[in-house]
Formats: structure tokens, C-alpha cells, sequence
């Protein structure tokens, strides 16, 4: 049989681009930035070659270096100078991403997202407060509703810090509600939220646990985060975050999870964001030293391949490295 439809005509060098679907751009990248109250200079972290905690006076060089490669974004994480049993440092006015946020505000451009949870603030590393025994009883660990208050002081917080959009990652049912009410309540109804709706309890967030010191003391997140077998479940969540006055739905890991991207895409008529973490981060560039994998190439294919499921916006550690090839004309 003759064959007549032939798809090569379409990749032909001057047809490519004309029919090419997806594009990545500077401007839909989020670079995630680690400010640390405890360091005294940029220290690298190891685990995620190319990123540092910086102190918080490094906060605006560090941004302003993102920027120069025509990033406009970033999220802020915080490392504290102490931790407690509730994670009050989240919260505090002199806290560590609200200083770093106020200093970034006033002297650059940049939109400021902020993380917000308390694992990286509690002594014992969960994303909440813990229920009564929790250290004694496997089966218990944050107790939820106890914990929403404490995420909507710290979002207000960040909000009055100068924050423009609020992205809550502890995957507390209700949090979504709570915080919008708060920053409601607190007159900053303009003030976005990002949710991680459908964030999985995943071995891809190693490394960033070394970086923002957030690993639990004991334990594991099972009965907070998403059990990666499920996907039906992401709409649930999605929908609920929906509900409760999400702006954007993030997705997170990204790359082993792009069928929910899809999925959350097609479903909601919110933008979506993918997390690509800091294991995706790691891994490529694992390979890359080894020879045995381009670092360039295969981070822009990733990008790309989360973009192509579904994303309109990915928070990355390649945010830099990529963005100076697809800034806007
Ligand atoms: C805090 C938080 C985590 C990440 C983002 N926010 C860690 C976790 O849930 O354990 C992971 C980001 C990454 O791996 O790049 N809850």
C-alpha cells in the first residue's frame, strides 16, 4: 500500500515552527529561593547543585540575579532561626520570609509568592500541629483543624509582608477556606492563592528536605499527602480547593505525575501550576555529571512536557537556567 499521509512534511525546517503546539516562556516560570535566618553567607546545597539558602540581607541579590534571566517570579521558603512545637516563627512579623519578602518587595520588581506550611517551623518537622501521643501512635500525626488557624495567621502575615500571592502546601483539608477568609478578613482580598491541591506524598521531595530542613523528626506524611496510586482523588482535592477560593491549582511532583496534570487541566477552569521538585532537579542533574545525560536539553524537554500535559505555570529549580532561551522577543 501506498502511503499518503505522511507527518514528516509537517517537520520539515521551515514548517516546524509553524505548527509547533507548545512554547515555553520566561514568564511562566517560578524560581523557588531559600532564605535561611540561621545562615551568615549564600551556603550551596549540595543535594540541588546551582542552589543556596541565602541569608536574608542576600535575599535581593539572590532575586535580582533570578530576574536578570527574565524570570519575573519567585516562592520564598524560610528556614528559622528557632523552631517549636507549633512553628510560631511561620507567623512572626520579624519571621524570616516576611523580612526577605519585604525586602524584595521594596527593592525590586519581582512578584512574591510565598510557601506556606510549617514543617520547616515545627521542631518535630510535620506540616501542622500534632495530635495528642502522635510521637507514640503510628496512626496519628497532624491534627488538622487545629492546624488552619495557624496557616491563615501565617498567610496574612505574609500577605502584610507584601506578598502577592499565597501558596499553601500542607495539605490540610480546609486550608484553602481558612486562609482566604483570613486574608479576607485582614483587607487583603486582591491577595491570590495557589494551592498545592494535589500534592502526593513522594520520595522526589529528598533533597529539599535537606535544603529548607524540613524532613519529619519521626514518621512519615502519609496522612496528609496524596497516596501516589490515585488519581481520581487529585479532582476531589482539586475541586474542593476550588471551592474554597483556590486561583491556581498546583500540581506536585510534576514529571511522574503529568497524567493529573492533564486531568486537572481538562476538568477546572482555574490555570494550573506544576511543582517540578527537587528530586526532577536532582536527578537530571546527577545525570548530567555523569556525562550521561544533557543538562540543558533534557530540563527544557522537561519543562515542555509539563507544559504540553497541561500546565500554565512551573515552579523550578531550572527556572534560571532556562528562561534566558525563551524570554519574550
Ligand atoms: C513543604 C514543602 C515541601 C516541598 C515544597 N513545600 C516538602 C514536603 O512536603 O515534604 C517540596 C519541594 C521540592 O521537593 O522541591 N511542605
Amino acid at each position: 500500500m501506498e502511503q499518503t499521509d505522511r507527518p514528516r512534511r509537517l517537520r520539515r525546517d521551515g514548517i516546524r515552527p509553524l505548527v509547533s503546539e507548545t512554547e515555553l516562556h520566561a514568564t511562566d516560570l517560578v524560581a523557588p529561593v531559600f532564605v535561611d535566618a540561621t545562615a551568615e553567607e549564600r551556603v550551596p546545597i549540595e543535594s540541588m547543585p546551582g542552589q543556596e539558602r541565602v541569608p536574608v540581607d542576600a535575599a535581593v541579590d539572590r532575586v535580582e540575579e533570578i530576574m536578570a534571566t527574565g524570570v519575573e517570579a519567585v516562592i520564598l521558603f524560610g528556614i528559622p532561626a528557632s523552631k517549636d512545637h507549633e512553628g510560631s516563627r511561620a507567623w512572626a512579623e520579624d519571621g524570616v520570609v516576611q523580612r526577605a519578602t519585604r525586602e524584595i518587595t521594596a527593592a525590586t520588581d519581582a512578584t512574591v509568592i510565598t510557601d506556606v506550611c510549617l514543617c520547616e517551623y515545627t521542631e518535630h518537622g510535620h506540616c501542622g500541629v500534632l495530635e495528642a501521643d502522635a510521637r507514640e501512635n503510628p496512626t496519628l500525626t497532624v491534627d488538622n483543624d487545629a492546624t488552619l488557624d495557624l496557616l491563615a495567621r501565617t498567610a496574612v502575615s505574609h500577605a502584610a509582608a507584601g506578598a502577592e500571592m499565597i501558596a499553601p502546601s500542607s495539605m490540610t483539608d480546609g486550608m484553602v477556606g481558612a486562609i482566604r477568609s483570613g486574608l479576607d478578613d485582614a483587607g487583603f482580598e486582591d491577595v491570590g492563592i495557589m494551592s498545592y491541591a494535589a500534592k502526593y506524598e513522594s520520595a522526589f521531595y529528598g533533597p529539599f528536605r535537606d535544603a529548607a530542613d524540613g524532613a519529619p523528626a519521626f514518621g512519615d506524611r502519609r496522612h496528609y499527602q496524596m497516596d501516589p496510586a490515585n488519581g481520581q482523588e487529585a479532582l476531589r482535592e482539586a475541586r474542593l480547593d476550588v471551592e474554597q477560593g483556590a486561583d491556581v491549582l498546583m500540581v506536585k511532583p510534576g514529571l511522574p505525575y503529568l497524567d493529573v496534570v492533564s486531568a486537572v487541566r481538562r476538568e477546572f477552569d482555574r490555570p494550573v501550576a506544576a511543582y517540578n521538585v527537587s528530586g526532577e532537579y536532582a536527578m537530571i542533574h546527577a545525570a548530567a555529571e555523569q556525562g550521561w545525560l544533557d543538562l540543558e536539553a533534557t530540563a527544557r524537554e522537561s519543562l515542555l512536557s509539563l507544559k504540553r500535559a497541561g500546565a500554565d505555570l512551573i515552579v523550578t529549580y531550572f527556572a534560571e537556567d532556562v528562561a534566558p532561551d525563551c524570554r519574550d522577543a
